[in-house]
């Protein structure tokens, strides 16, 4: 696959070569193909199949943290400047576009209709992800069915997409689709809520990215979400003015962590993360044992696991 991924962005286009020689640069952990393939050999599935398959999942992520990083305006990721700060939201923009495309005519080519459909669906929900955030941006009564619902359609739905598409490529007669989304739905929420604690308690060294950057740019997710729930009102009015403008520096920012770690929000995210991990694993239960659904349940745990270093 990372070899289909260098040869699918080949181009004569300047500019288009020094975007793609940027992104081979700074691959990512790989984590939704690595589910693909692990979901494809537990079912049997034909590997060069699952090998497109996972070039489109990959393609699309790629697709949507370029534009992504338009919209939080955001310098860095995986350690390195992003395409936005280095070419511009112009050419961000339209090198995600051109990532989509080609995750979609790699499927055609290799007549995966049925991932394309899957895919389709999948790539629509996460647009309308980021216009429900954007919606709510700034809003700081977002309730944790409404971060549940936005982080289901931004991020879990392609989670279940590859995990889905994995079992699609499969052979054996009971290729446990649903079991297989339902696993990946759960690991991808569980995923998001992680990403959304490491906002809050790690550093942007760590991760490669900026941290202090959801509540500071207007968007509540579940960390912050629990704690304002609990509040008393007096303290809900400080970190609402806070939240709406009032903010400035290391010092506020310190303030809103302690406050979400005073009303419980770090404690409360990670047990809902490790509830929905569990979740995930539960769903494969009817899957044959194999070394790949063990892999895949060793994953569920390293989702939830990797926070530990920085929930001390
Ligand atoms: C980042 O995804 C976007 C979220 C859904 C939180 P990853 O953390 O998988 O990004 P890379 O590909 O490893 O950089
Ligand atoms: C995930 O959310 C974004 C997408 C699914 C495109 P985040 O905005 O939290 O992702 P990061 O933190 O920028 O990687
Ligand atoms: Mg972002
Ligand atoms: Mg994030």
């Amino acid at each position: 696959m990372e070899g289909d991924f260098r040869k699918a962005l080949k181009s004569d286009l300047p500019l288009l070569r020094e975007i793609s020689a940027a992104l081979a640069e700074a691959p990512g952990k790989r984590i939704r193909p690595n589910m693909l393939f692990l979901a494809s050999r537990s079912t049997g599935g034909s590997p060069e199949k699952a090998s497109v398959a996972a070039l489109a999942v990959e393609l699309i992520h790629t697709a949507t943290l370029l534009h992504d990083d338009i919209l939080d305006g955001h310098m860095t990721r995986r350690g390195k400047a992003t395409v936005y700060a280095r070419w511009g939201s112009d050419a961000a923009m339209i090198m995600g576009d051109f990532l989509y495309s080609r995750a979609f005519s790699c499927l055609g080519e290799a007549g995966l209709d049925d991932v394309i459909g899957v895919l389709a669906k999948v790539t629509n929900l996460m647009s309308i992800g980021e216009l429900i955030q954007l919606q709510h941006r700034k809003d700081i009564n977002v309730s944790e069915d409404g971060y549940m619902e936005l982080i289901y359609r931004k991020t879990a739905s392609l989670f279940a997409a590859a995990s889905e598409c994995g079992a699609l490529t499969g052979s054996r007669s009971e290729s446990h689709r649903s079991e297989f989304a339902s696993f990946g739905e759960n690991i991808g929420l569980a995923f998001q809520i992680t990403d959304d604690l490491l906002d809050f308690i790690a550093a942007d060294v760590e991760i490669g990215k900026p941290v202090a950057s959801d509540f500071t740019e207007g968007r509540v997710t579940l960390p912050f979400i629990s704690a304002f729930r609990n509040a008393p009102e007096k303290t809900r009015e400080r970190v609402s003015e806070l939240f709406h403008g009032g903010f400035d520096g290391d010092e506020h920012w310190n303030e809103v962590v302690s406050f979400v770690r005073k009303y419980g929000g770090i404690e409360y995210s990670l047990r809902k993360a490790r509830e929905l991990g569990e979740k995930a694993k539960n769903a494969l239960s009817p899957v044959s044992p194999s070394l790949e659904r063990d892999a895949l349940c060793f994953a569920a745990d390293y989702i939830v696991q990797r926070i530990s270093p920085f929930a001390a």
